[in-house]
């Protein structure tokens, strides 16, 4: 392997208690390449956060172990590492990322890096590496998903992999909605009719966080459900236990970093509980891209157009949530065809595909 370039320093990055406290300097360094990473790779700020609205996602809890890194040559911040350890118990996954500027792509300096990913992967005693990155469009010869469905270039990012031992596991769709369509209104109005006369015994809830507690316990369900039934391909996800507890950290996440949620779930009406909802999220001034996070329907109650009547009431409602968001983006498995024809008959279109990245180590290795 390369040796990397002197005045290269991986340094272990202290979370700093608030994103204004005098020690703050290097975690907000550390965002603003973040973001800058993103857009040189995207080409827009969609996936843009503040240091005030990443940080709360690497608080302490229960259930997950999140470490940072930044990447510094000679003096400056050109990259960061990350490597998250899930706490279930009996867990093999390690969740890892490596971003650098392109600048300094191609000297060996995400190889060092990774070098890193994989021994804290170990002592941590985790065997199963994942990892997305995404894959703008390019003249490259295709690497297809082993699911059937999409593929991606093989680009810098998925030499660098396959050269560290993953394999492409999925490809993910992220897809765009244009808000400032003068017929979408009336586009969504019509698409809730049909499904509304679809879902009958099914009632539409919403809220924005904190979940009111009527429904804390029917939401932490659903969220424990994302992992289980959302289509997972060759990659490894831990069965998550989720309660009122859990819940309310979660939502810490959004509010500590001063983020509206939207959540819209659909109830059946005679057993009360709530069975499919969806997440609508935007933080800052509300000019900013919207993000469509979590939807699900619980497989019992599949078949009613529960999916298509949240997201369309969301949709609906978060003209008055936030009116001047340009445009909503979500990510969905490339084989997920139930989701992605709801998500397309509202009118999202591809505008990226992301790969997730696999790699079990052997124990002795
Ligand atoms: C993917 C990424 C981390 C790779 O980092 P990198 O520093 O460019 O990786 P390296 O330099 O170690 O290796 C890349 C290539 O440069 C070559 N290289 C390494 N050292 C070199 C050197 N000193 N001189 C010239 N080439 C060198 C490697 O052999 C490798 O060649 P290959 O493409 O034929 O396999 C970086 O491009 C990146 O941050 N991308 C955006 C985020 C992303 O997609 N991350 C994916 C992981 S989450």
């Amino acid at each position: 392997m390369s040796t990397p370039p002197p005045g290269l320093e991986l340094r272990p990055l202290p979370l700093p208690a608030s994103a204004d406290a005098d020690d703050a300097g290097d975690f907000v360094e550390m965002v603003r390449v973040r973001n800058l990473v993103s857009t040189e790779i995207s080409g827009h700020d969609d996936f843009h956060l503040t240091p005030h609205e990443l940080l709360p996602a690497y608080a302490p809890g229960p259930h997950e172990h999140r470490m940072l890194w930044t990447v510094v040559l000679d003096g400056d911040i050109v990259g960061r590492i990350g490597v998250d350890i899930p706490l279930e118990e009996g867990s093999r996954v390690a969740y890892w990322l490596v971003e650098l500027r392109r600048a300094v792509w191609g000297r060996g300096i995400g190889s060092a890096a990774y070098e890193l990913v994989e021994h804290t992967a170990r002592a941590h005693r985790r065997t199963v590496l994942q990892s997305w990155a995404q894959h703008p469009a390019s003249d490259e010869s295709r690497l297809p998903s082993p699911t059937g469905y999409g593929s991606v270039p093989r680009d810098h990012a998925a030499r660098f992999y396959l050269r560290h031992g993953h394999s492409l596991e999925q490809v993910e769709r992220v897809g765009a909605l244009d808000l400032t369509d003068p017929g979408l209104p009336d586009h969504l109005d019509r698409l809730l009719q049909r499904a509304t006369l679809a879902a009958e015994g099914y009632r539409v809830v919403q809220w924005e966080l904190p979940t009111p507690p009527e429904f804390v316990d029917g939401y932490a369900w659903m969220k424990s459900r994302m992992v289980t039934d959302a289509p997972a391909a060759g990659l490894e996800f831990d069965e998550e236990a989720w309660d009122a507890d859990r819940l309310r950290r979660h939502e810490r996440f959004y509010l500590d970093a001063r983020r509206r949620m939207l959540v819209t779930a659909a109830q059946h009406v005679d057993s009360g509980d709530i069975v499919a909802f969806n997440e609508l999220v935007i933080g800052g001034d509300g000019t900013q891209a919207t993000h469509q996070e979590d939807t699900l329907v619980l497989s019992e109650h599949r078949g009613h157009r529960l999916g298509m009547l949240v997201k369309c009431a969301a949709l609906i409602a978060w003209r008055s949530v936030a009116p001047h968001s340009p445009r909503v983006v979500t990510i969905n498995a490339e084989e997920n065809r139930p989701m992605l024809d709801i998500n397309e008959a509202i009118g999202f279109a591809p505008i990226a595909y992301e790969g997730g990245w696999k790699k079990v180590l052997s124990p002795g290795e």
